[in-house]
């Protein structure tokens, strides 16, 4: 537990890459923990733009994509007076903690992480910064002595990556780092893209609750769904259409589509002006809240400006008793 905290709650600590548009499986499987669990935690919350700088070499779309993120955290509820939001850059010592970390951090682990295997398994050729990203993404965790970092399933091994090397520089050094725990959203582990495999950027296969309405339809209705005539009955646990439908609907209204893919004479058209309705529903203030807020971007500056500044409180007393406890101060 933190003992630099303000008061007794434990501390959170979670961020997303400013790598594109955020979709959907973004939302349910990251996102949506940090506005649930933002009073129960001492909350962080920031953008990862040196991470995103493996996949991003723009500088004009990395600077966009970076105002984008903080855009949209403030839209889906992160309240800026309770949660700690900072750009990951504006934190003077991320990447000297990293350097120290990554002194004690064997190659074999870094070796097995599935962000550079993958890659690796592409035939992509993968640079440092890749192969280097769950040292930063553990200097990110770490600095802040965080408690729990709640990301989506795919990062457990990342979080799991940064209670190694805690654990390894608290025995070598003192009892200074906070072993984190991770924690995910089982309910949504793998929210389904339009094709049916992962949402995900790469697959070019997402619903973005930010882009224009006339896109979110075009997204819904290009929905795979398989070829049984609309009068006969369908199985609602086998179509993305109702597996999107279920993370936005109540439980009744969830029953109720149900009992009608079992009746037979509904077709996927039918539920796929359902799930569009719902999914403008359940987003309605938050993109009304967004497309305010893309008018007011100089606000936006302002909270990660003052955030930045609490960040690096932390991350500074950190700091010292890190290079103190190395023996570089
Ligand atoms: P993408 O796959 O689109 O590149 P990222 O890898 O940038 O998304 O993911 C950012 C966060 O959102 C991570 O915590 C990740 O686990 C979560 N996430 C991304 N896609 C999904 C999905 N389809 N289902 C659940 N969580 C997801
Ligand atoms: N790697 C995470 C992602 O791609 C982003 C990230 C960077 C992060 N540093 C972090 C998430 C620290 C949680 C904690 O989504």
């Amino acid at each position: 537990m933190s003992e630099t905290g303000t008061n007794n709650k434990k501390r959170l600590l979670s961020g997303i890459q400013p790598s594109g548009l955020l979709h959907l499986g973004n939302y349910f499987g990251a996102m949506k923990q940090f506005t649930d669990l933002q009073n129960e935690y001492e909350s962080f919350v920031f953008i990862a733009n040196y991470h995103a700088m493996t996949t991003v070499k723009d500088p004009n779309v990395l600077r966009a994509n970076t105002m984008e993120v903080a855009t949209i955290y403030l839209s889906i509820g992160l309240d800026p007076e309770n949660v700690c939001l900072f750009k990951q850059s504006d934190v003077r010592h991320v990447n000297d903690l990293s350097w120290v970390l990554s002194t004690l951090t064997p190659m074999g682990l870094l070796e097995r992480c599935h962000s550079y295997k993958d890659k690796l398994a592409k035939g992509i050729a993968a640079d440092h910064g890749l192969f280097a990203y769950p040292v930063l993404m553990a200097s990110d965790i770490l600095l802040y002595k965080s408690d729990i970092v709640p990301v989506g399933k795919d990062q457990k091994q990342h979080v799991e990556v940064a209670r190694d090397i805690a654990i390894k520089f608290n025995n070598m050094y003192g009892d200074i780092l906070t072993v984190p725990d991770f924690r995910t959203q089982e309910t949504t582990a793998i929210v389904p893209g339009i094709d049916g495999q992962k949402m995900s950027k790469s697959y070019d296969n997402t619903i973005s609750p930010f882009d224009d309405e006339k896109t979110i339809k075009k997204q819904v209705m290009k929905i795979v769904t398989d070829a049984t005539p609309l009068e006969e009955p369908k199985d609602p646990d086998k179509c993305n259409v109702f597996a999107l439908y279920k993370l936005l609907a109540t439980p009744e209204e969830i029953e109720k589509m149900r009992q009608n893919y079992l009746g037979g004479g509904y077709g996927y058209g039918n539920a796929k002006k359902e799930l569009l309705a719902k999914i403008l529903e359940y987003f309605g203030d938050i993109r009304a809240k967004y497309f305010d807020l893309k008018k007011n971007q100089d606000y936006v500056a302002e909270v990660l400006r003052k955030g930045a500044v609490k960040a690096n409180e932390i991350a500074d007393q950190t700091m010292d008793e890190v290079f103190k406890a190395v023996g570089i101060r």
